[in-house]
């Protein structure tokens, strides 16, 4: 009896391992990998996916396969991103056992979803966007209250020695509540949030470090193995728990069906084809996971990159001054007239690079493809690394340099097509981000807002770490400033 079960085990090892090489052979040449492990034995080491890929494209070209275990091609190059990602047959993502474990119902929300669902909720999404007004203003008059409030409360702290990671954290956490749900928090009475936020960039940082999840994510069954299961229901605890807080203010959102919606939970239970609460739960928490830390991040480093080259910042600060005055508050009318800035906001996004290599964000291919002229077959994993592409296209010269001016064309005034196309933070194609006008709108008025209002330095004696804290997020590290009134 033993021996057949040993012979049986064999077998099936076997024949798994037969399995991993002929997928393996379907694939774009990578490094060597094994059943299991994948690369995690010779060549990555979480959280630095983005090392990792960098050196395998140089020895393999913009278009090689990495096991993480599963397999992945990856592409480095701005046009087979390009062409890949504009195409319907990339659009897909993976079946996401973290989500499928954490939500109530099958194939919610967008950012984890597939098929006719997620275009459905894409779709609805991007319209309720656009009906609060990023075309009517009232989303950006959201913005620009937003940004007031946060340079007032700003400019009661002690300037001599501030963090500005709450100031600017609650500035762009309440524009996205107010769109969900209806509210913002006050930035005195706002703990709520600040525990959501900060179990947030736990759940991130504990994910992006583990081998264990990469494993669970290939091989769903192993999570109820031991010791993998006590791993597997700390970080699905962590992710309920961000899950619990969205549905509980999603459950607070009063709605009368005679009244005009004012917020998405409102517009979703009048106008939405879905009528499931927990299809409501999904997409409130994708849009208030991916609405938030992402730009926070991004105006972070902004603080950043400005403390540490004060020329720049007053280049800025010029033009701000010169188009805008001193009062009022900036709009996204100003935009076109201040090509400055938008090179400002375009060197921080592309210096900042803050989306790293990231599971959750791999698409899937839903049929036989091609990808840069190698066959890709149906339901493998693709990852677009513009983290990389962002640093490395000929586009960029000096591309670790943070210089505003290679946006700008020789005439001074106009922004360089070339470059700009290239910097693409927000993606590109079927997936492209779905909060992208939102996002740069925050970016332009907050930016705008803080240096209009203060000189960013760095505290005596103190340099700039530019260094990232590395996780599937680039987050800075904590740092303090030195604010002047202008
Ligand atoms: C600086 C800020 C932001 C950056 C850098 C950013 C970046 C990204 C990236 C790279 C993706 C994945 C694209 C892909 O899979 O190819 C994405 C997806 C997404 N983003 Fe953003 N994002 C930002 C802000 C926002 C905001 C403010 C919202 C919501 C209001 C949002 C909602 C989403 C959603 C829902 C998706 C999933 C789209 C889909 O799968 O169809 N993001 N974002």
């Amino acid at each position: 009896m033993l021996l057949l079960l040993v012979l049986l085990l064999l077998t099936f090892s076997f024949w798994e391992i037969f399995l991993f090489y002929r997928r393996r052979a379907s694939l774009p040449p990578g490094p060597f990998a094994v059943p299991i492990l994948g690369n995690f034995i010779n060549e990555i080491k979480p959280p630095y996916l983005h090392v990792a890929f960098k050196r395998l494209s140089a020895r393999f070209g913009p278009v090689f396969t990495v096991h993480l275990p599963y397999p992945v091609v990856n592409i480095s190059d701005f046009e087979t991103i390009r062409d890949t990602f504009r195409s319907n047959d990339v659009a897909g993502r993976m079946q996401n056992v973290l989500f499928e474990t954490t939500r109530q119902i099958e194939n919610g929300g967008i950012v984890a979803s597939n098929g006719d669902d997620w275009l459905e909720q894409r779709r609805f999404t991007i319209a309720t966007l656009r009906d609060f007004g990023m075309g009517k203003n009232l989303m950006e008059e959201k913005v620009r209250l937003s940004a007031k409030n946060m340079a007032d409360f700003i400019k009661e702290k002690d300037l001599g020695n501030v963090d500005l990671r709450w100031s600017i954290q609650v500035f762009v956490s309440n524009i996205i509540n107010e769109f969900l749900f209806g509210f913002q928090y006050p930035y005195d009475d706002c703990s709520k949030l600040m525990n959501f936020v900060l179990g947030f960039n736990e759940a991130i940082e504990g994910i992006s470090k583990s081998r264990v999840v990469p494993l669970i994510f290939m091989l769903p069954w192993t999570r109820r193995l031991p010791i993998i299961s006590h791993i597997w229901e700390h970080h699905k605890n962590r992710i309920q728990n961000m899950v619990n807080y969205v549905r509980e203010q999603a459950t607070a959102v009063k709605y009368d069906p005679s009244e005009e919606p004012t917020c998405y939970v409102q517009a979703f239970h009048k106008n939405n084809k879905d009528k499931r609460f927990e299809q409501l739960v999904a997409c409130c928490t994708d849009m208030f996971t991916a609405g938030q830390e992402t730009t926070t991040t991004t105006l972070r480093w902004a603080m950043l990159f400005l403390a540490a080259h004060q020329d720049v910042q007053d280049k800025l600060r010029a033009e701000i001054l010169s188009h805008i005055g001193k009062d009022r508050i900036a709009s996204m009318a100003d935009k076109a007239k201040m090509p400055y800035a938008s090179a400002v906001v375009n060197e921080i996004q592309r210096c900042a690079n803050i989306v790293a290599p990231n599971p959750i964000l791999l698409h899937r291919s839903t049929v036989n493809t091609e990808i840069g002229g190698f066959k890709v077959p149906a339901d493998t994993l693709v990852n677009g690394d513009i983290h990389q592409m962002m640093k490395s296209d000929p586009v960029f010269d000096d591309p670790n340099r943070f210089w505003p001016e290679r946006y700008i064309a020789e005439d001074g005034v106009t922004l360089r097509k070339e470059v700009v196309e290239r910097t693409i933070p927000f993606g590109i194609g079927k997936r492209q981000c779905a909060g992208e006008g939102l996002a740069r709108t925050e970016l332009f008025i907050g930016l705008i807002t803080l240096i209009q209002n203060f000189r960013i330095l760095p505290l005596p004696g103190s340099t700039i770490d530019l260094e990232p804290a590395y996780t599937n997020i680039h987050f800075p590290k904590p740092h303090n400033f030195r604010l002047e009134r202008v």
